[in-house]
């Protein structure tokens, strides 16, 4: 039986965003599972064989934070609970329920059904573009990629396209934002109109149902029973509150990556096409925008020479596991040709992102348009602002940058939304 070990571990700590990596790599030479007394105390999962063998047993490391009383809305994927303190949907439920929630979504998700959003994912990103392209500067962040990807998500569920700024704010702004910061209040009222807006867009639905996530939702049924609004509603959360931010996370980190690696950046542009396959996966794995999640363990047990106690948490890390020396060569060197990578930042085990498809496609659109139109640009760091913690999402809230200026080649953001409304809305008239 492997020993406790004890060590100062703690993802959100302002250590942790300067040198997670390299204060990993220590704590990994000394065990692949160490235990932190921060928070209450938890096993910490550094080394990928263990985090693949904990994921894949949610027997015995459960994703319902409350194993007493799973169904409760109170949940909490994190350690510590991150505000809202509500379940992510299926996220933080088991099988075989979660796995029913799966089934629902997935038609929306595989390969072949992500493909149709491309047109949709470039256009956008050049509409937001042709916003900034006469001003020589912007927000990457800001201007570009938190709206992608919301706007894209509001379409698959088949919520008018004009609000995403309502769900955009406050699902990023969640994830950066502490209980205690004094911008909680103004984050949780925008939670709230984001909340009725989407028991809106539900309530809509079921009047006047339209192709699309919402529309599966309500004609589904778990145990022969249909999905009440509460249950329609912590889905949604959760497929947008995985869709956006992650996806926002990868593509602000790989932009100033490339700014800084311009050599690469041409590499990347001029190269073979095959040349983006391995450079997102590699993106994934080095940035890993999902940090690491937690489980709660629901039985006394022994796992891979571990003793585990009923309710123990265990902090499964997918970042640290990603920079393991065991399975990729000078793991901490960006290689954008790397083959094999298998790389944990899509998770590992039943809970696997059911949007990766989404995840890749979108990434690459937005940064082949990206770069094709704005080749030229630097990073403005006096403005760079990184999540406070990143023990959550690696991520950005700022990233300005500059370049030359050009001409618009579309009608803008605005324009674009009408336009795409338009296609949606005569596709459900047709469907109808
Ligand atoms: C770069 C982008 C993304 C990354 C890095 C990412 C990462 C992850 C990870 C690590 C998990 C597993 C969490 C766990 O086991 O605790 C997950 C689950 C999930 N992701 Fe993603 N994700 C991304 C994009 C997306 C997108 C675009 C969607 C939109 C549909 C999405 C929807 C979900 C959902 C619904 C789950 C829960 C799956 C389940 O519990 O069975 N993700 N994601």
């Amino acid at each position: 039986m492997a020993e406790k070990i004890v060590v100062e571990f703690d993802q959100h700590s302002k250590e942790y965003q300067e040198h997670g990596m390299e204060i990993a790599a220590e704590i990994r030479t000394k065990c692949p599972v160490t235990w932190s007394e921060n928070y209450g105390g938890y096993w910490l999962v550094t080394a990928l064989d263990e985090a693949g063998a904990f994921y894949k047993r949610p027997d015995l490391f459960s994703a319902a934070k409350d194993i007493d009383d799973p169904e409760s809305p109170f949940q909490g994927i994190q350690i510590p609970n991150s505000a809202p303190f509500v379940k992510a949907g299926f996220l933080e439920m088991d099988p075989p329920d979660q796995l029913e929630y799966r089934r629902i979504l997935n038609s929306f998700l595989s390969p072949a059904a992500v493909v149709r959003w491309e047109p949709l994912v470039r256009e956008f990103t050049q509409a937001c573009l042709d916003d900034i392209i006469e001003r020589g500067s912007g927000d990457f962040v800001e201007e570009v990629v938190n709206v992608v990807p919301a706007v894209l998500t509001l379409a698959m569920i088949g919520i008018p396209l004009a609000d995403w700024d309502v769900y955009c704010d406050p699902i990023h702004a969640n994830v950066y934002t502490p209980p205690d910061s004094p911008d909680r209040p103004r984050v949780d009222a925008a939670s709230m109109e984001m909340v009725m807006n989407l028991m809106g867009a539900i309530a809509a639905a079921r009047e006047n149902p339209r192709p699309g996530m919402l529309k599966a939702l309500i004609e589904a049924e778990l145990h022969g029973e249909s999905l009440d609004d509460t249950a329609i509603m912590l889905t949604l959360f959760l497929v947008t509150g995985g869709g956006f931010d992650t996806t926002t996370a990868l593509t602000s980190s790989s932009w100033r990556w490339l700014a800084e690696n311009p050599s690469e950046r041409d590499r990347l542009t001029s190269g073979d096409a095959s040349l983006w396959d391995t450079a997102t996966e590699e993106f994934l794995r080095y940035f890993t925008p999902a940090q690491g999640d937690a489980r709660t363990v629901t039985q006394d047990c022994e796992v891979a020479g571990y003793e585990f106690s009923q309710h123990d948490r265990v902090l499964i890390s997918f970042a640290i596991p990603n920079r393991d020396p065991k399975y990729f060569e000078d793991p901490d060197t960006v290689k954008l040709d790397r083959f094999p990578n298998r790389h944990a930042a899509f998770g590992l085990g039943n809970h696997r992102c059911i949007g990766s498809n989404l995840a890749r496609m979108q990434f690459k659109a937005i940064m082949q348009e990206s770069l094709a139109r704005i080749p030229d640009y630097a990073i403005d760091y006096d403005g760079l602002e990184r999540y406070e913690s990143i023990g959550v999402i690696n991520g950005y809230k700022a990233m300005p940058f500059t370049f030359t200026t050009g001409a618009p080649q579309g009608p803008g953001l605005q324009a674009t939304i009408e336009r795409w409304q338009k296609i949606l809305d005569d596709e459900a008239a047709a469907s109808a």
